[in-house]
Parts: C-alpha cells; structure tokens; sequence
C-alpha cells in the first residue's frame, strides 16, 4: 500500500490573501529576521488581521536551525497557545515551524527523535500553514525536517506523517526579492529533489508526473529566473517547480546527492542546495548503467535529443552540468576551497552518515562503502565518474 500525501496548495496570483479565509483565533509565526526586516511578516500579519486573528512573531530561526532554537520556538508556542502555526520563510524557517508544531503537542518531544508511527497528536492543539520565500526547497509540501545538531556538527533529518503542513501558499510576489545567489542555491535543491525522486526505486505513477513536470519547467525557468529579478513568469514557475518536485521526493525518496550533501554541510557549513546540487552530476554519472532507461525518459521529457537511452541520460546530466555553471554553482569540492587535508580527515564519517541515511537502499545502484568514499573523493577532484 502507498500514500500520497499532500497539503493544500494556493497559488497564483494573490495567494496570500488566502490567510483572509481561514478561521482561528491566534497565530505563530516562525521566520527569520532578515524577513522580519524586509516587511515580509507585516504582509502576512495583514492578511490574519483580516481574518481576525491575533499574531505572535518567533523570528530566531537561524540558517540550519539548531535543536536549541526549536525548543526555544516551542516554549514560544507552549505560553501562547495557538491554534495555527505558520512557517514563513526557507527551508530552515518552515523545517523549525514543523518541529515546533511537534513539540508544542509533545513537550518531552526531541526534535531529533521525531519519528514516523508515534502518535503526537499535532492537530489537536494547532494547524499549519507553509509560505516559502524561496524556491526552493519545497519543505512547504513535505513532512520531513533537518535539524543541526551543532555540538556533533551534524545534520539530522527527521519526519513523521503529521508534520504535512495542512496548507501551503506559494505567492509569487514573496519570491520576487529573492538575491541571485539564493535564487541559484534553492534552484539546484529543487533540481535535485525531482531528478532524485524520478530516478528513485521507490518511484511510482503519482510521483513520476510531478518529477517530471518540475523538471521541466526547472530547464525552462530556472535560468531566466537567475538573470533577471523581474522576470515575474519565471519565478512563478519556479516556485511551483520547487513544491512539485518535492511532492515527488518526499512521497518517494531522496537520493545519494542529499546523503552526500547533508554529510558535507554538517562538516563544512555549505548551504544544503550548493551541496546537493554538486553531487548531483557525480551520482547520475555512478547510476548511469543501471538507471538509463529512467533518466532517458525524462531527457525525452524536458526535450533532449539522443540515439540511445545513454546518450540521452549524458545529455541530461551535462544540462545539469550546464545549469549550475550558468547559476556560478561550483562543479567539485575544490572550487569550494574546502581543505583537501580536512576533507580527507572527515572522510570516514562522511562516508558513513552518507551510507547510513534512509535513501541509499532505495536507489537505482547501491553503493557500497569503498564506492561512496572514491565519489567523495571523485567530486573534489572534479572527476567524472569511470566505475
Ligand atoms: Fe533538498
């Protein structure tokens, strides 16, 4: 038996305006400062007091939030009792929002303990609305969370069925101001989430068609949403992309460029999409064989031309290639100026988290742990992948 779990989606023009619609009596808002500071909070405050709801602001969440922040929202959420939350934000903004909402349910909660098949019983207390500012890491549509254990320097995802948000507004106008060098980070984490959910075992009819329409419209928009801010069709697609593709990973499953990509940021401090994104090439280039026939299909797809199913899937991952180029994303490690020294040292736990996460036996061909390490070592170098 599979599920496809979805929350609903607004989107379009006014979007926003959606907030008027709903009925409760407070709201907490969990974003970061910066948005605090741009006046997004204020857009969304006045949508709820139109509804006439009452807000609270939790504006602490940082870049890769810390189990210390949530508990921190939580207690936030504890004293004032809402019965919406609302993650405003990026990744780490909403990913915060969903843990909070956990541990506002479950006090005793650990936020890097929250599991699939135990009851929190979220919705009791409150409900939850996602509006993402970028595009993206579509955690708008997802259950699934990452916390940074900051002692360990460890990126922990954790999820659990509950934490869908019941509601995702994607509006357009949040994602006007977005700065090129997010536009491009979020982009390539988007890319990843529909290659790695189409190229996934775990793939099914309701997964594949998202996939492939992210990808799509990712090839079509993405690069014209990095030129030119104003480019208002483009960074609408985008934003749809964003929540497409991640229907698709999440109601599947990631792959070995997010294994890969978790393990560096933990070490590095490389943003999550900068990270998977690298890896990106390398894995297709080791899932080549086995995953032809798949990624030929959505070559074929997003309109490539090729003789053959390997023709095709080169062709792809050079467009991906291509992409990050265009976007000035960094095609190995060492374009990083990551340390190869310290690269090496942290190595074997790279490896081993890497290989440790969920995903890796549900991919196309599974690595075993002397060919995850010579991948890690093949992307600093910029190598492409010959075994
Ligand atoms: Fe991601």
């Amino acid at each position: 038996m599979w599920y496809f779990r979805n929350p609903l989606i607004v989107f379009g023009d006014d979007a926003l305006e959606h907030l008027r619609e709903i009925k409760g009596k407070r709201a907490l808002i969990v974003t970061d400062a910066v948005l605090v500071k741009l006046g997004f909070v204020d857009k969304v405050a006045r949508e709820l007091k139109h509804a006439g709801i009452e807000h609270r602001v939790f504006s602490e969440v940082e870049p890769d939030p810390s189990v210390d922040t949530v508990r921190k929202g939580a207690q936030v959420a504890l004293e004032y009792e809402p019965d919406w939350l609302i993650g405003l934000g990026g990744g780490s903004a909403m990913d915060a929002a969903k843990m909070i909402w956990m541990l506002y349910a479950q006090p005793d909660t650990e936020p890097y303990a929250i599991v699939p098949f135990q009851d929190y019983d979220a919705r009791s207390k409150a409900r939850m609305i996602c509006i993402p500012t970028t595009a993206g890491t579509g955690s708008e549509v997802t259950w699934f969370m990452v916390v940074t254990d900051t002692v360990e320097r460890r990126k922990i995802a954790v999820g659990t069925p509950e934490a869908l948000p019941d509601i995702a507004i994607l509006d357009f106008r949040l994602v006007g101001d977005m700065p090129k060098g997010l536009v491009a980070d979020t982009g390539m984490d988007a890319l990843t989430h529909c290659v790695e959910g189409f190229g996934s075992t775990w793939r099914t009819d309701f997964t594949n068609g998202p996939a492939l329409m992210a990808m799509k419209l990712i090839f079509k928009y993405l690069k014209r949403s990095y030129d030119d801010a104003s480019d208002k069709e483009a960074r609408e697609h985008m934003l749809n992309a964003s929540a497409l593709a991640s229907m698709a990973w999440s109601n599947g499953m990631a792959g070995l460029a997010h294994n890969m990509g978790h393990a560096l940021g933990g070490f590095f401090h490389v943003t999550h999409g900068k990270s998977v994104g690298l890896y990106l090439p390398y894995n297709m280039q080791y899932l080549t064989e086995a995953g032809a026939e798949v990624f030929a299909e959505a070559a074929r797809f997003i309109g490539l031309k090729g003789k053959t199913d390997l023709e095709l899937t080169r062709g792809l991952v050079s467009g991906i290639k291509d992409m990050a180029r265009h976007l000035g994303q960094p095609s190995s490690v060492k374009e990083l100026n990551i340390d190869k020294a310290a690269y090496e040292k942290a190595l074997p736990e790279m490896v081993a988290r890497a290989i440790g996460e969920a995903s890796t036996p549900t991919v196309l061909r599974v690595p075993d742990e002397k060919d995850m390490e010579r991948m890690f070592l093949y992307a600093y170098e910029g190598k492409t992948i010959d075994f």
